[in-house]
């Protein structure tokens, strides 16, 4: 069975003394063993902060993003091996406000979960279309076509060691979450991609949804078959409801 994955993603927010709140309230609440994983994708400047709070505990953290090179004179980048200094366990790849803000196209991506896993960390794998793509009927030919390029790059065998991560553009920031039966058809359709390359890999990959999670909707949106947890922008930056979506997670 695939243990249940929660992953808050920041973004650019926080302080230090907010940090410190949230951090020691998901640290006291979340990641009891045999619970679901806990994850805290922080902005760069604060991750010795999510080290020195979470450091021996069962809750982990990770990076909002990572360069694709493992050094050299790239100005303004952070490294998979710097994240790893700073005790990073994850590294968000892909997520559309890197593709859509920052011009991050598909091969970037490929390069960027290759150059995460190269340093060690577990690459979280974003893909979903816009409204857009999905009023088109591209759902799946968008979905399929950022996941391959991923896949043809790195080999089936790398997301053994990897998270992919279903985020609708349209439902992130939004309020307007993908309904638990929208998710599970994307979540299959990924699936059953990586499983015509190598099915029992595909069966133990985690599948996470995103796009507003809240304490509300995560318990049904975890029930669905292939909904393996969730990444969370806006609720993961209030303990409380971070803390109640871990808990869904953990129950379901
Ligand atoms: P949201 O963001 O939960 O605020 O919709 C999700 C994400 O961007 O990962």
């Amino acid at each position: 069975m695939r243990r249940k994955l929660v992953a808050g993603n920041w973004k650019m927010h926080g302080s230090l003394a907010a940090n410190q709140r949230l951090l020691e309230a998901v640290r006291e609440a979340c990641g009891e063993p045999g619970g679901a994983e806990c994850v805290v994708c922080v902005p760069f400047p604060y991750l010795a902060q999510a080290a020195s709070v979470l450091g021996g505990t069962p809750v982990a953290w990770g990076g909002q993003n990572v360069s694709e090179h493992d050094s050299g004179a790239y100005t303004g980048e952070v490294s998979g091996a710097m994240l790893r200094d700073f005790g990073c366990r994850y590294a968000i790849v892909g997520h559309s406000e890197r593709r859509s803000l920052y011009g991050e196209r598909d091969s970037q991506v490929a390069a960027k979960f290759q150059a995460a896993q190269r340093a060690g960390l577990t690459p979280i794998l974003c893909v979903g279309e816009t409204l857009e793509e999905r009023n088109q009927g591209a759902t799946e030919e968008v979905v399929g076509r950022q996941l391959d390029a991923v896949l043809n790059n790195a080999g089936v065998q790398a997301f053994a060691a990897a998270v992919l991560a279903y985020e609708p553009v349209w439902a992130i920031g939004t309020g307007h979450n993908a309904t638990p039966a929208q998710a599970q058809t994307v979540h299959e359709i990924l699936r059953a991609r990586v499983a015509k390359r190598d099915e029992a890999l595909a069966g133990s990959l985690s599948i996470l949804y995103g796009g507003s999670v809240k304490p509300a909707n995560a318990a049904e949106l975890f029930a669905m078959p292939d909904v393996d947890g969730g990444l969370i922008g806006g609720a993961s930056l209030v303990a409380e409801d971070f803390i109640a979506i871990c808990s869904a997670a953990a129950n379901a």
